[in-house]
């Protein structure tokens, strides 16, 4: 029979805090594509791959988080569970609770989440409360609900989602049989971030790699308070997915920058919707605009001669362009793409192509 990728959990047994008694919440996440990227190795003299989490179950890396987290939460007797998003993770918080069996209550920003994120989350049977007020907002009464309510908190402050998620970090090292010496990730609330620095940490202790990969991470210039040493107070960008004000990891991710020799910087949306187009149409690779951060992280970096030649480098994109398509749809000027209209005449539909005359057959 074809092996089929069991999860990460079951993937991962002997490094979580799993056992026998933990019921195994899974859609079979993790085991995802590392792609060598050889348009950006052409562009930046370095060996790059993609890590294109978007081919997680619901579309985003935040699956492999949630399956720890929900399935930790069921052990612990949880009903329900509840997460503030900007989309992903009510997307996974909730294909992963109607999974289970158990409630998901998600807090979103009014109108300012994806149409596909809002679509899955509602598709899924989520409680889903739009709240008017910010991401920040939205996870500080998640928080106060989960502390006096019989309710679970799944964001990245339960550290069961940045256990899960660490397992990115072990299959880069299985598939490249070490570290990277960079790795470039977009940066919300820096859990991911923090995930990826553990999983590589716990790698090198068990001596599996020879190296810390120097962790470079990706703010929106709008929204980009680690980068700027302070809270902002109305984040901005149009990748809806990382605009954070207040990143609940951001200690975390301050210590793990020390360790890794790391890097925080902050990225324009032009130069964000940049690297969107250089992916999707140099590579293949279709995800959404905070995921192509890394990629214009690495273009910003390279072009500032802080990547050595040859050096090997991942990035982590995080969800699925289909999430978020419209911006698929505005060329570089910013003007509408509008897709050619032609007739079903064949000698014409040639003739716009391109083909030429016909040849014999
Ligand atoms: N990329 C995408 C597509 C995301 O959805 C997120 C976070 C990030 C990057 C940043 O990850 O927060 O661990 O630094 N999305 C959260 C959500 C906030 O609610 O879906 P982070």
């Amino acid at each position: 029979m074809a092996h089929q990728w069991r999860g990460v959990l079951r993937e991962y047994a002997d490094r979580l805090d799993i056992s026998e008694a933990t019921p195994i919440v899974t859609l079979g996440e993790g085991g995802t594509p590392l792609i060598p990227a050889d348009a950006l190795s052409r562009r930046t003299g370095a060996r790059v791959w993609v890590k294109f989490e978007g081919m997680n179950p619901t579309g985003s890396f935040k699956d492999r988080g949630m399956t720890m987290a929900v399935s930790k939460a069921v052990e612990h007797g949880a009903k329900a569970i509840i997460c503030a998003s900007t989309g992903n993770t009510s997307a996974s918080a909730a294909a992963y609770a109607t999974h289970a069996g158990i409630t998901a209550a998600v807090l979103v920003p009014e109108g300012k989440i994806a149409m596909g994120k809002l679509a899955q989350a509602i598709a899924h049977g989520a409680e889903l409360l739009q709240v008017q007020g910010n991401f920040d907002d939205c996870l500080d009464i998640a928080r106060d609900l989960a502390a006096n309510y019989p309710v679970h908190l799944v964001n990245s402050v339960n550290n069961d989602r940045i256990e899960g998620q660490k397992t990115a970090a072990f299959e880069v090292v299985e598939v490249l049989e070490d570290a990277p010496d960079f790795h470039f990730i977009p940066v919300g609330n820096a859990g991911n971030y923090t995930a990826y620095h553990r999983g590589y940490n716990e790698e090198l202790e068990r001596g599996i790699t020879t190296k810390m990969p120097r962790m470079f991470g990706f703010q929106a210039a709008g929204s980009a308070p680690i980068v700027v040493g302070h809270v902002v107070k109305d984040p901005d960008t149009i990748a809806s997915a990382i605009r954070i004000g207040n990143p609940a990891s951001w200690e975390l991710a301050i210590a793990a920058r020390e360790h890794s020799n790391g890097y925080f910087g902050a990225i324009s949306d032009e130069k964000i919707l940049e690297a969107h187009r250089i992916l999707s149409s140099e590579v293949g690779v279709f995800v959404e605009p905070a995921s192509a951060i890394s990629v214009a992280g690495l273009l910003e970096r390279a072009e500032a001669g802080e990547i050595p030649k040859g050096a090997t480098v991942v990035l982590t994109v995080t969800g699925h362009g289909l999430k978020d398509p419209q911006w698929a749809l505005r060329a570089a000027d910013g003007s509408d793409v509008k897709p050619t209209v032609v007739s079903t005449d064949i000698g014409e539909i040639a003739g716009v192509l391109g083909l030429g005359t016909a040849v014999e057959a």
